[in-house]
């Protein structure tokens, strides 16, 4: 049956990569500051202390490569006659870099940049600060990384919803499934007669809204849980 598939990935699916996740032990949240770091408050307060955050992390995206759970989900998408739709709240950009596409990033990607006051979009892998100038309309001072801060709305949201209702197969990877709106995606899937499957080191907070759940790690549970897909077990 060609059905269709709604792919929701987390952290989890790049720690194997090198990059911590938000809430693991060592994680993102555990070292830094977030109402510091991810708010818009946070950057009217201190802009470079933000930029500092976020150039530091866009200098180690360029560096990561993707993993075995990465290149599953791009060979899924390119080998699997249903559709396959992949929404990710990573900001890294390492499901491009495995070959996937297209990526919904509904939190944004650090490999882009927006100016604030003529929200032209730029893709760069270099460091921002308070006096870069925006390509697009010149103004100096109003780039900001083009991620979603928490208070702000995620992108995409009427599209990923479409395709919620719409779809036979939900699988959340590598994710606690503690933020939302993606935390809620599970139930909106279930209410659309999907089946829903999460595959993450454990069980998640959510781990009842879903039917079936393999735990270990990404590069293993998702190459194994794809192959399964393509050849039509599931
Ligand atoms: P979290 O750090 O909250 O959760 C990561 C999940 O990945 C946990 O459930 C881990 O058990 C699991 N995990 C860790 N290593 C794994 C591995 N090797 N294989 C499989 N699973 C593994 O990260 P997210 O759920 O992605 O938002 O966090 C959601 C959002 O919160 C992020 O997008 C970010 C953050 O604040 C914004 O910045 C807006």
């Amino acid at each position: 049956m060609e059905q269709k598939i709604v792919i929701l990935t987390g952290a989890g699916v790049s720690a194997e990569s090198g990059l911590n996740t938000y809430r693991d032990k060592g994680g993102i949240w555990e070292k830094y500051d977030l109402m510091e770091l991810a708010t818009p408050e946070a950057f009217a307060a201190n802009p470079t202390k933000v930029h500092e955050f976020y150039n530091l992390r866009r200098g180690i995206v360029a560096e990561v490569q993707p993993n075995a759970a990465h290149r599953a989900l791009a060979n899924l998408q390119s080998d699997y006659t249903g559709e396959v739709f992949l929404v990710t709240q990573n900001v890294d950009n390492l499901h491009e870099k495995a070959g996937s596409d297209p990526v919904y990033h509904m939190h944004g990607e650090l490999a882009k940049v927006r100016c604030s006051l003529c929200h032209t979009v730029i893709d760069t892998l270099d460091d921002i600060d308070t006096s870069t100038k925006c390509g697009q309309c010149g103004h100096i001072g109003g780039m900001r990384p083009h991620v979603v801060w928490f208070g702000e709305m995620p992108f995409y949201l009427e599209k990923i919803e479409e395709k919620l209702q719409q779809c036979d197969l939900f699988i959340s990877i590598g994710t606690s499934g503690t933020v939302y709106p993606a935390a809620g995606f599970v139930r909106a899937a279930k209410m659309s007669g999907a089946k829903t499957v999460e595959l993450n080191m454990e069980p998640s907070e959510g781990q009842h809204l879903f039917d079936q759940g393999l735990y270990g790690p990404a590069t293993e549970v998702v190459p194994t849980f794809v192959d399964k897909i393509l050849k039509g077990e599931i």
